[in-house]
């Protein structure tokens, strides 16, 4: 087992680049099994969930190849595979969005159910409603969803549930909508900057995507998609989260290739609090300069604030002067980082789905455990402003989603490093044990 350990209180300094956006790369690496020939992908992010799903793809009959420059080529090479197992799905549940892209090439789909998580249980009713208004059959078998359809027919669809838009429900409904016959109208679409860069992969390749980055997406069938070139989004998550990390560090960075116009709801809270944000070099500076206050917020479907920022804003916050609220509107029971943030000296409630931050003067370097994949950042950042040393476990989560952010934070001055955590060898006898 390995964990980070990090001596609090640097100031981070100098530039870090960010990568490819991890939400954009898994369905568009899965959006290569509608299209005949090869595809080459640039920016996919060498991080866990992406080598999920190049093993996951590999078991549905793809070529799955990194080159030397770090680009990516996915192929078709033996046609017509359809199961996707649970052992990548329980992995990773974004695995689900191979199921739209393989009803729509091969007229049929058969994906293991995902279960919960550590935030909330996470339906997929909305993806099968979809599906099933284009014409496919949906049936269980043994834990396992089967989507069936020779022929699919385009459709109006609204795509909302009562926590607004889902996000891979709208790219596998768009996936399967665009080998279709005619045309399918998803309405309630998620307009997030990922589902519009997988809509621009789509068109390149062939398909007729209409409606990018609004929440009515029209798409026109078309007979048959071609592998293509393509560069893959910065990740604003990745962005957002080394925004805050220097805001929690007073520090003074610049953030490579970020971009200001996917970053806007993070940019205004962070300017609210206290921080300074400035455009430069097509990437953006954070300042973190005088004091903190607090703020109010609510995590809410693009262009809202992005849940996937909430932990990390909830560490920014907890050392804010004053009483900040948070609202998960999105994901009512992402909450796992509150404890752990509690163990290193925040003073943080919960009510329902809302995150009560009352402002402390310092944080204290803890043991933590990280229970997802953002939970892990936010324990990270407010490792990096906490007195003394945080060791952070559970870093298969942070691995999920993050391409060496340790190494990329110690570049920053960060005093950072991870380290094998040594198990013990010898359990202490228990003293008094009652019988
Ligand atoms: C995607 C992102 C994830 C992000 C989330 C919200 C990827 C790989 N993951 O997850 O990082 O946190 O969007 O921005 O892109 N829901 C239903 N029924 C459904 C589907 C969803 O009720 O069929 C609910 C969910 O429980 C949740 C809300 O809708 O409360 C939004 O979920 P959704 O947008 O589907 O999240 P994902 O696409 O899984």
């Amino acid at each position: 087992m390995e964990k980070i350990t990090i001596e609090g209180g640097r100031r981070l300094h100098g530039r870090v680049s960010v990568n490819g956006a991890k939400n954009a790369a898994l369905p568009i690496m899965a959006a290569c099994i509608l299209a005949h020939g090869p595809s080459r992908i640039k920016g996919i992010p060498d991080i866990a969930d992406v080598r999920v799903m190049m093993d996951l793809l590999r078991c549905l009959g793809m070529t799955v190849e990194r080159s030397k420059d770090g680009s990516m080529e996915l192929e078709v090479t033996r046609p017509g595979e359809t199961v996707t197992l649970y052992k990548f799905v329980e992995k990773m549940r974004a695995s689900i969005c191979v199921l739209g892209p393989l009803l729509g090439r091969w007229g049929r789909a058969e994906v293991a159910r995902p279960g919960g998580c550590v935030i909330g249980d996470r339906p997929i009713d909305l993806h099968l409603k979809g599906l099933q208004a284009l014409g496919a059959t949906i049936t269980q078998d043994k834990g396992n969803i089967i989507a069936e359809g020779g022929d699919l027919y385009g459709t109006e669809i609204h795509l909302a549930g009562s926590f607004g838009p889902t996000v891979l429900g709208t790219a596998n409904v768009m996936m399967a909508a665009c080998l279709a016959k005619g045309t399918t109208i998803i309405k309630s679409a998620a307009c997030e900057p990922e589902i519009q860069d997988l809509a621009h992969f789509l068109n390149l390749a062939g398909a007729k995507v209409s409606g990018i980055g609004t929440s009515c997406l029209t798409i026109g069938g078309v007979e048959r998609l071609c592998g293509i070139d393509y560069e893959i989004i910065p990740d604003r998550i990745e962005a957002g989260t080394f925004m805050v990390a220097s805001a929690i560090t007073r520090g003074n960075i610049l953030i490579e290739n970020a971009r200001m116009e996917h970053l806007e709801a993070v940019t205004e809270k962070l300017r609210e609090i206290g921080v300074t944000v400035t455009e430069e070099d097509g990437g953006c500076r954070v300042k973190g300069t005088g004091d903190l206050t607090a703020a109010c917020t609510s995590a809410l479907p693009y262009p809202g604030f992005p849940t996937d920022m909430q932990p990390q804003f909830t560490s920014l916050l907890s050392i804010a002067k004053g009483t900040s609220v948070i609202t998960e509107k999105v994901f009512p029971e992402r909450i796992a980082h509150v404890a752990e943030l509690n163990r290193m000296g925040a003073s943080i409630r919960k009510e329902g789905n809302t995150i009560i931050v009352k402002g402390v003067d310092y944080l204290s370097g803890a043991e933590v455990k990280a229970a997802d994949l953002r939970a892990g950042a936010s324990l990270v950042i407010a490792g990096l402003a906490a007195e003394g040393t945080t060791e952070v476990r559970g870093l298969q989560h942070l691995d999920r989603g993050y391409e060496r952010l340790e190494e990329r934070l110690a570049h920053l001055g960060a005093k950072i490093k991870r380290v094998v955590d040594q198990p013990l060898l010898h359990m202490p006898k228990p003293v008094g044990v009652m019988p």
